[in-house]
């Protein structure tokens, strides 16, 4: 009796292995636990065993009932969940895929540089971390002279500083290449400002620098009144202010019509008509001459524009702050 039980064991074993559906294990059930299951009849039979053996291979018999109960049980279970899984249904629409896209400041920012490197503008770069020379002295801004305070700054312990603007790429390029000097020069500036909705402590600038032979305002005024154009569109009003910076003389600057009123004033330019967004003039010839350029024979103009700027202008968006905090409901508008 008891290598019959083996047998069914055994036997049951291998064809458990061989289970792949709900159906099959039904079979499976019911051939051996059902009504005239091999193991129903083999335990109905053990009554006409001597006492002895009926106890050792009832106890077989009755654990092997168990495990087959418990892994019929276990694998309906498995089965059920795969049949759920495999389970797709054709009439969905498709997945859409997720593309990103090019943050707007970046989107500006190319827009400006396409513009100036057609312009004849080569990009150039320059550091973060730069020194007093290149972001202040040779920019005729001497040490104790109030104009360092337009262009206050972080510093690092061992008197380096973060540069305030991307006027000392001017520097840079300068002291390294002769004229002519065609560039622009992109990149992340510091500043200690608040940061509220018109300032941060970090922006970008884009810096332009075009030292020649007979270099005139004009030139400065064509460049800049073109890219305006290119950048917002023919009917845009430009306006140059006369101002101040101590590394260009005559210095202006510029600043263009609202976009929806043209200059006249309304609710989306606050009733300012204009909004400012470049500082520029011509290279002052002290400038020239901390770099070894004679300025009785070169001339040049220099401006550098706000990136946060213009890109709050033109996407009609009134806290900078919006820019950094990676909003995905903010950034995918543009
Ligand atoms: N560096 C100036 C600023 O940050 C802008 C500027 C650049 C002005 C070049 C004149 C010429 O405000």
């Amino acid at each position: 009796m008891i290598e019959k039980l083996e047998k069914i064991i055994n036997q049951a074993k291998k064809e458990a292995e061989l289970i792949k559906n709900l159906i099959d294990l039904e079979n499976f059930r019911i051939k051996y636990l059902g009504r005239k299951g091999e193991l129903t009849i083999f335990l109905k039979n053990l009554k006409n065993l001597p006492l002895e053996e009926r106890k050792i291979v009832g106890k077989k018999a009755n654990e092997f009932k168990e495990y087959l109960e418990r892994i019929i049980e276990e694998k309906k279970q498995i089965l059920k969940e795969e049949k759920k899984e495999i389970f797709f249904d054709y009439t969905l629409p498709g997945r859409k895929f997720w593309l990103g896209h090019k943050h707007p400041l970046t989107q500006v920012m190319e827009e400006c540089l396409d513009i100036l490197i057609r312009m004849g503008f080569k990009e150039e770069q320059g550091p973060e971390i730069e020194d007093e020379w290149h972001n202040f002295t040779a920019l005729n801004i001497p040490s104790l002279h109030p104009a360092r305070d337009m262009f206050s700054t972080f510093y690092l312990p061992d008197g380096r500083l973060l540069r305030s603007h991307t006027s000392p790429v001017q520097i840079r390029v300068m002291e390294r290449e002769k004229p002519p000097i065609r560039i622009v020069a992109p990149g992340r500036v510091f500043r200690p400002d608040d940061f509220d909705a018109s300032h941060s402590p970090v922006f970008h600038q884009i810096e332009g620098l075009y030292v020649d032979t007979d270099v005139t305002f004009l030139d400065l005024k064509a460049t800049i009144e073109e890219f305006c154009r290119l950048l917002f569109g023919k009917k845009v009003i430009i306006k140059f202010t006369p101002s101040y910076f101590p590394f260009t003389e005559p210095s202006a600057e510029v600043a263009i019509s609202c976009l929806k009123c043209l200059g006249k004033g309304c609710e989306r330019c606050r009733n300012k008509g204009f909004l400012e967004i470049l500082g520029c003039g011509l290279v002052h010839p002290q400038v020239l001459k901390n770099v070894n350029i004679d300025p009785e024979i070169y001339s040049g103009f220099a401006f550098g524009l706000g990136v946060e700027r213009l890109a709050m202008i033109k996407f009609q968006i009134d806290d900078i702050r919006l820019f950094y905090q990676n909003d995905i409901r903010f950034l995918s508008q543009f």
